[in-house]
């Protein structure tokens, strides 16, 4: 458990409503429990989020464990669609989100309007669709699938059907290379995963001769082509646990390296470099937006809650289901 953490006071944090010097890690405990709720986090939350959760996991791990809690409510400490992920699959609990403004840019590559008119285009075409989209693709869409599943979906998919995979363009590459088959890619792609260059991969392998390259797969192919393992935000921290490796350069955003320092801690882990030219790593804007202070007060205000129309939870469920029905067990 992390520390506690006493919050100086709303002035200085910008935050309303916190009464000054409030142990927030211990209020939120509290809370928790009257509000007999669940804390879901995903790897790239900041370390005291993660330390707090009641889980932390990759996006199929999370979507699991919101289609399976007991909890009467869920608090998502992820961003905006992880977090409609869970109201889709528990409809009847009361889903929080620390901050409303969590978005990603996968999920903004893709506007429903357009997968729409791609499918009156395409009628024939399956639509595979990253779990990274709005709840509106995933209405739009066939099967969902997340970086853990999407190989062993996609094989399982009929030969002779044209697919577009949606909206991750380098995710997709990754697995029409894999999978020996045309994928039509739509044009989008992680902010952050997409900033990493060749030339801070060459500077990093130069000063850590030998060690290898982890990297998620929403990278470009050219940080691909140079990786020692790629996979999910999970298979990537099982990768630095089990590797013999002293050293390992990582090229995900930086917040995993605080579990993977947590399950490997003789491990050197090394965060490649994105264009911002931060050593620390590319930080997702999105994912920073939650702090202690947010989880705290959207259980408090029970708010920002994510609410969608009846409808629009029932279509967009069809194609997590089959997602949850064709995964790995
Ligand atoms: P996974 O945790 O499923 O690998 O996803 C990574 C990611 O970018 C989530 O936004
Ligand atoms: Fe979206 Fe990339 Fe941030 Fe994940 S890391 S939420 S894919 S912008």
């Amino acid at each position: 458990m992390t520390d506690t953490i006493v919050l100086p006071g709303p002035s200085a944090l910008g935050e309303e409503g916190l009464e000054p010097g409030l142990k927030l890690v211990e209020a939120i405990d509290e809370m928790r429990h009257r509000l007999k709720a669940v804390i879901l986090a995903h790897y790239y939350q900041e370390g005291p989020i993660q330390d707090l959760a009641d889980f932390v996991g990759d996006s199929l791990d999370l979507s699991r464990r919101a289609a399976s809690t007991q909890a009467e409510v869920i608090v998502f400490a992820g961003v905006r669609f992880m977090a409609e992920v869970a109201k889709i699959l528990s409809p009847d609990r009361l889903v929080l989100l620390p901050d409303a403004e969590a978005g990603c840019s996968l999920e903004t590559a893709c506007p429903a309007e357009d997968l729409a008119a791609y499918r009156v285009l395409h009628p024939d075409h399956l639509v595979v669709s990253y779990i990274n989209c709005s709840a509106e693709v995933k209405a739009l869409s066939d099967v969902i699938v997340t970086s853990s599943n999407a190989e062993h979906i996609l094989r399982a998919l009929p030969a002779d059907k044209p697919i577009l995979f949606a909206p991750d363009r380098n995710l997709g590459a990754y697995l029409a290379r894999k999978i020996g088959r045309e994928l039509t890619l739509w044009p989008g792609a992680c902010e952050v995963h997409d900033s990493y260059s060749l030339a801070s991969l060459a500077r990093l392998k130069k000063e850590h001769p030998g060690a290898p390259l982890a990297a998620h797969p929403e990278c470009p192919r050219i940080i691909l082509e140079q990786a020692d393992h790629v996979g999910s935000t999970r298979s990537l921290l099982e990768f630095a646990t089990k590797s013999p490796a002293a050293e390992i350069i990582v090229a995900t955003e930086p917040h995993i390296l605080h579990q993977m320092a947590r399950l490997a801690p003789d491990k050197r882990l090394i965060p490649l470099v994105g264009r911002d030219g931060d050593p620390g790593g590319p930080v997702c804007p999105y994912m920073a937006k939650n702090t202690l202070a947010k989880l705290y007060l959207c259980m408090l205000n029970q708010a920002p809650r994510v609410e969608m129309p009846a409808d629009l939870i029932a279509r967009a469920r069809l194609s997590l289901e089959r997602m949850l029905q064709m995964s790995p067990k």
